[in-house]
């Protein structure tokens, strides 16, 4: 069962959390008032967030607000190729393993992210000269060497990011290139063995819905599952924008299917840019599309996480790769929740929502 929200829970968090009709909640909530955090516990899913390391070292409020609101964190960008691997037999697992730190001084868990992508690669495999056996096992040693280190402390791994393009085919990469599409399913094996334990994702964009590119990632995970490839789940990231919001129902639809092919499903990065200038409308637009998203993981028994990319628009990916776009996040820029993270909270509080019966209650 999707479990019930104890009903002093919802007296409690209804009862304190009210937005004041007089102005704005101050910055940051008392500690006393339950959390994103506790609430999404009750319901028996993770509510989480992407985490930059420079704020996290260096902005107090950001590390609290994290603890406070998050079960589950994934790294934004410091166990990336590029980052986690820089030279060819030289690994750094500083950033990573201080967050990995927090998150167990925190009791949070940590997704890995990621470990087979055509970006945030390092010149020397770039520009390297390399044969196909050579590739292979540059990428093998990577794989086991980074989820090897984590093994334990990171329970799921994108182990995949973005192979498939708009049109369904593979994505031209590095590793298509140079290894064959055969290379989905090794990677996948080559994972499975440094972890027997941990959670295997496929992680993608625009895959959310019912289209050509959905239809594609469905098809290709349906396939690895036939041949009996140790793929565990779909992350579907979800970076939309207010003014073209997605689908629901479509959203839902596909959820339901890649549940059937007994998958695992997480938001893995959800954001809701608004073009600007950024009005209370859209605000509420965005709050919105925020409550109803996480209705539908709550809903589909097989949604096991719902993590957005950051939680505050003081740090977040949006203005730098979308120009004019922004205030993509549930905090604003001074921490202050936004009428987004009071959906949440509302759609965590709504019963109904997500009592289906569950196959089992993994991690
Ligand atoms: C982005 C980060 O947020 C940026 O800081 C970085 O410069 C580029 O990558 N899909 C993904 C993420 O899987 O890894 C990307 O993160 C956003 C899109």
């Amino acid at each position: 069962m999707r479990k019930k929200i104890p009903l002093f829970m919802i007296l409690l968090a209804t009862a304190i959390l009210a937005p004041s009709a007089t102005g704005a909640p101050p910055a940051g909530l008392p500690k006393s008032i339950l959390s994103l955090r506790d609430l999404a516990k009750a319901r028996g899913i993770k509510i989480g967030a992407a985490v930059a390391m420079e704020p996290l070292f260096s902005d107090a409020l950001y590390r609290e607000t994290l603890a406070r609101e998050f079960g589950m964190i994934t790294p934004e960008n410091c166990l990336k190729f590029r980052s986690v691997h820089p030279r060819r037999y030289r690994y750094d697992f500083r950033a990573g393993d201080a967050l990995a730190g927090f998150a167990a001084d925190n009791g949070m868990k940590m997704r890995g992210h990621t470990l087979v992508w055509h970006e945030s690669l390092p010149p020397w495999l770039i520009w390297g000269i390399f044969s196909r056996e050579e590739m292979a096992e540059i990428l093998k040693e990577h794989i086991q060497t980074v989820v090897g280190h984590y093994r334990g402390r990171i329970t799921c791994w994108d182990v995949v990011n973005e192979a498939v393009e708009k049109d369904g085919r593979l994505r031209e990469t590095i590793w298509l290139q140079n290894l064959g599409p055969g290379y989905l399913e090794d990677v996948f094996r080559w994972a499975h063995e440094a972890d027997p334990e941990a959670k295997l994702y496929y992680n993608d964009y625009g895959a959310e819905g019912m289209d050509q590119k959905a239809d594609a990632v469905y098809r290709l995970l349906k396939e690895l599952r036939a041949r009996g490839v140790p793929v565990h789940g779909v992350g579907l990231q979800m970076h939309f924008e207010v003014e073209k919001p997605p689908n629901l129902e479509h959203v839902a639809a596909n959820i339901k299917r890649l549940a059937e092919l007994g998958l695992e499903v997480q938001v893995t990065e959800l954001d809701l840019r608004i073009q600007e200038p950024v009005t209370e409308e859209k605000l509420a637009v965005q709050a919105g599309i925020y409550r109803d998203l996480l209705k539908i993981c709550l809903a589909a028994p097989a949604c096991r996480a719902f993590m957005m990319w950051g939680f505050t628009d003081r740090y977040s990916w949006i203005p730098d790769f979308f120009p004019g776009r922004g205030a993509a996040l549930i905090f604003d820029r001074d921490y202050r929740p936004k009428p987004a993270y009071y959906a949440l909270r509302e759609a965590l509080l709504t019963e109904g929502a997500g009592n289906r019966s569950r196959k089992s209650d993994r991690r």
